[in-house]
């Protein structure tokens, strides 16, 4: 399978989700980076790696892509799946109309809890933690065309601890962001690849 990830930020989930596909352990590769922020850790990593960095949307300061531009730029690179890994912006419905139940993003909390456009980056640990909740962790579902809202795919559960800063539950949380990313794309990017497995073993068997 084909990969689109796009990133606002440090990176890190882009990263180990790269690493997993150079090591075999994601049946996919990522043939393209998008974000908002060119000058960005994944942007300079994707760089580094060799990864065509595409910048969305077009804003005042940057030259990004419109919408229409976006979708046939990333169906020439022939994208079967979108992961949304820290990237800011809300996605316009014409990408998720093009790729319908194709892209996926990961939130640090246990949605529907924290979730929304007012939570994002280190509100949402210091809001579970003034809540008192015991439980926190990542949430990776389906985009649709708001915040956070479309159908959970995995959830994993992390302690709250007593004496947690956000900095330190954000840590906690992001181990975990990184292992369920991972999981949760080979999963989907399994799901042809066991059809081919199963023909595969078949045929040997037959022979
Ligand atoms: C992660 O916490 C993710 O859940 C959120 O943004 C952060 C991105 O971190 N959507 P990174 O850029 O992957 O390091």
């Amino acid at each position: 399978k084909k990969l689109a990830v796009f990133v606002s930020g440090g990176g890190s989930n882009f990263r180990s989700i790269h690493e997993a596909t150079v090591e075999g352990r994601v049946k996919g590769d990522i043939v393209v980076l998008v974000t908002n922020k060119s000058g960005c850790g994944g942007a300079e990593y994707a760089r580094a790696s060799g990864i065509p960095v595409i910048l969305f949307p077009k804003t005042k300061e940057t030259e990004g892509l419109s919408p229409t531009d976006l979708v046939s730029a990333l169906r020439k690179f022939e994208v079967d799946f979108i992961l949304l890994a820290g990237y800011l912006k809300l996605i316009p419905a014409e990408l998720i109309q093009a790729y319908p139940r194709s892209i996926l993003n990961i939130h640090p909390s246990l949605l529907p809890a924290f979730g929304g456009k007012d939570y994002y980056g280190m509100k949402v640990h210091k809001a579970v933690i003034a809540s008192g909740a015991r439980y926190s962790g990542p949430t990776i579902h389906f985009v649709d065309e708001h915040y956070d809202t479309g159908r959970i795919l995995a959830q994993k559960a992390v302690p709250v601890l007593a004496n947690d800063t956000a900095e330190v539950l954000a840590a906690r949380v992001l181990h975990e962001e990184h292992q369920l990313y991972v999981e949760a794309t080979a999963a989907l990017c399994e799901d042809l690849s066991s059809e081919v497995e199963k023909t595969q073993m078949y045929t040997a068997e037959g022979n």
